[in-house]
């Protein structure tokens, strides 16, 4: 076995070094078919992609081949919330979830579960229940069935997303608010009673900002003393060309990494855009309104713009490949420009460039940065 195993790995670092080789800067769209990010990185961590339905369902037939070829974990980027999910009491779907296990097990990659407990996109028999025990039995039930269902197959859960307020303080969902911080406990016990192979996450967004750092390690901290089961902090990533710095990235990975857990970067995005004045954060439910000063590059990225992007990627890659041995797993979300949420988000309708594929599918000038970080080309 681990003959078979050196064997096969050496094998892939052949391809790779031909693949190194044979493809200089502008010929970078032309990798060999079944080469990419995934094999690059592989010593490192998992390199993974959000996937939406038609992705999911094999509709998006001209992006196929490219998720096949530079990922190896896959995330249902609304499939498997509450309210796609389980959408009444008695109503579960499971249909396009079944899809992307069906497609990672096709293409050989791991599948990453997000979110058992979040109070976005939350299924309206959830969000209006009022009772503890009402609460603490369909949490029992939402996770039994859900977790239970895909243990052994899945790799890891998102078992909550987003409990932490900017300013550290638990935020008042209505898990808190029914239940008070005991759900936190009790949802990471029904996750690994339901699937005690999963790796068990903790997920959120603005995770460099030193309030809610602060509030992060004090509510994993309890976790771990009330005896759960926690193997991971999910670092959501939606981050900008110059925020967060890089010493705060750092900072980051390696204060949670000191509690014990690996570190995921689970949703990877850089906006180009001006922010607006009133929203920071990935909280899904702040928006602003449309204006062309904050929609400056309708008509195409300047190629400023493109080479910032791509410095910026890099510059992360780099820190990320610097602790890749507290780093699981690299996941962008959205796999081209055209797809990304935040050309809606937190102004709809915009025209942003935030991923390492264009709208046409062609890497970007941040693609080959992403890649020259370990192959050195
Ligand atoms: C986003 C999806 O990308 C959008 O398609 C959807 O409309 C809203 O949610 N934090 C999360 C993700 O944990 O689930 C969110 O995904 C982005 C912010």
């Amino acid at each position: 076995m681990n003959w078979f195993r050196t064997q096969s790995h050496g094998l892939i670092w052949l391809i790779v070094a031909f693949a190194i080789i044979s493809c200089s800067e502008d010929k970078v769209g032309e990798l060999p078919a079944d080469v990419g990010l995934k094999d690059y990185y592989a010593p490192e961590f998992l390199i993974g992609a959000a996937l939406n339905r038609r992705q999911i369902t094999g509709e998006s037939t001209e992006q196929m081949d490219l998720i096949a070829r530079e990922y190896n974990s896959y995330t249902a980027e609304n499939d498997m919330k509450s309210m796609h999910i389980h959408p009444s009491r008695d109503e579960y779907n499971f249909d396009v979830p079944d899809k992307l296990f069906e497609l990672a097990e096709k293409n050989g990659a791991k599948v990453h579960g997000h979110t058992l407990i979040w109070h976005s996109q939350l299924s309206r028999f959830i969000r209006e229940i009022e009772d503890p025990d009402e609460m603490r039995q369909t949490l029992t039930d939402h996770i039994n069935t859900i977790a239970g269902r895909y243990a052994g197959r899945i790799d890891s859960w998102d078992v909550v997303n987003e409990a932490v307020e900017g300013d550290g303080s638990l935020r008042e969902s209505v898990f808190y608010k029914v239940l008070g911080e005991d759900y936190l406990t009790l949802a990471f016990d029904l996750a690994a009673a339901a699937d005690p192979t999963a790796d068990l996450y903790y997920n959120d967004y603005s995770m460099t900002g030193e309030a809610k750092r602060n509030g992060v390690i004090r509510m994993v901290k309890k976790i771990q003393e009330n005896g759960a089961k926690i193997d991971g902090i999910g670092m959501q990533a939606h981050w900008h060309l110059e925020t967060p710095t890089l010493e705060e990235i750092e900072t980051s990975i390696l204060e949670y990494a000191a509690l014990g857990v690996k570190i995921a970067i689970t949703e990877l995005d850089i906006d180009v855009l001006p922010n607006p004045r009133n929203v920071s954060g990935a909280d899904i439910g702040q928006r602003a309104e449309l204006s062309d000063e904050i929609n400056p590059y309708k008509e195409g990225l300047p190629e400023s713009v493109n080479e910032a992007l791509a410095r910026r990627y890099e510059d992360i890659f780099r820190l990320f490949k610097k602790h890749e041995d507290l780093i699981s797993r690299v996941t962008f979300w959205g796999v081209n420009d055209g797809n990304s949420w935040k050309n809606n988000f937190p102004v709809r309708g915009r025209t942003n460039y935030p991923l390492l594929f264009d709208r046409n599918n062609k890497p970007k000038k941040a693609y080959h940065q992403v890649l020259q970080v370990k192959s050195g080309v």
